[in-house]
């Protein structure tokens, strides 16, 4: 790992502290309070090692404003021509949150986001990324949508972990029943539900492959 992408992110204004800022590193945390390292978020590697698939949670709720500030720090994940068309539909109150999780997710990941405070039902907006003026700009068309809201994703899981709340997302939902109950329009793809929740223990991590089995150097 670069030395100066270990950093804490309140370093400064680098390049890569404005990476560090995306990954969720932002200020104005009233949520987050405690020791300088809770303040002002953790180091990249800690983070990205830290952030695990959470699958059983300890009753927690949390507030419209911390949802906002984990969007705000996603907002700098990059996008085809920075057309942003990621939507958060973010179901905290308890009826919602809880029609969705029992009525559009399969039993195992009922169980699994069981106590979540949040579950995040994540879409993108057909026919904008990867297209110009309604024509697609190559062969992919509406996945470069999808591959933005996946980056997105990936912003707002370790936002939210830099902001000491964990994450599982699940693609494995009805999407018909989940539009249906937050009310996301025809013209929006969903592609997942994430939960957003307190681990009740330590997630462990799983195994990775070797660098050598994904990478080759030309
Ligand atoms: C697109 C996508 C869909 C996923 N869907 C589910 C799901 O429906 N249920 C689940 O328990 N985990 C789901 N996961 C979590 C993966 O299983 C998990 O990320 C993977 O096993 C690696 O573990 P880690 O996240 O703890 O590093 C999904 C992850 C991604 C990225």
């Amino acid at each position: 790992m670069n030395d100066s992408l270990t950093r804490r992110c309140f370093l400064g204004s680098t390049s890569t502290a404005t990476f560090l800022l995306a990954a969720g590193c932002s200020d104005g945390a009233k949520e987050n309070h405690g020791s300088d390292k809770e303040k002002n978020g953790m180091a990249y590697s800690e983070l990205i090692e830290a952030r695990r698939s959470v699958r059983r949670y300890a009753k927690s709720e949390i507030s419209k404003g911390e949802i906002e500030r984990i969007v705000a720090d996603a907002l700098n994940a990059p996008s085809w021509k920075n057309s942003e068309t990621t939507r958060y539909y973010a179901a905290i109150g308890e009826n919602t949150r809880e029609r969705l999780r029992k009525d559009a997710l399969p039993g195992y990941n009922a169980a699994n986001s069981a106590n979540a405070a949040a579950l995040v039902a994540v879409t993108f907006v057909q026919g904008e990324s990867g297209f110009n003026g309604g024509s697609p700009a190559n062969e992919l068309g509406n996945m470069w949508g999808a591959y933005d809201c996946g980056l997105a994703s990936s912003y707002f899981i370790l936002a939210a972990k830099n902001r000491r709340w964990d994450t599982l997302i699940m693609g494995i939902r009805d999407a018909a029943r989940v539009k249906e109950i937050l009310g996301i329009p025809a013209g929006e793809t969903l592609m997942s539900v994430i939960a957003v929740g307190k681990a009740e223990s330590k997630p462990v991590k799983v195994p990775r492959r070797p660098v050598a089995d994904v990478l080759k150097t030309v």
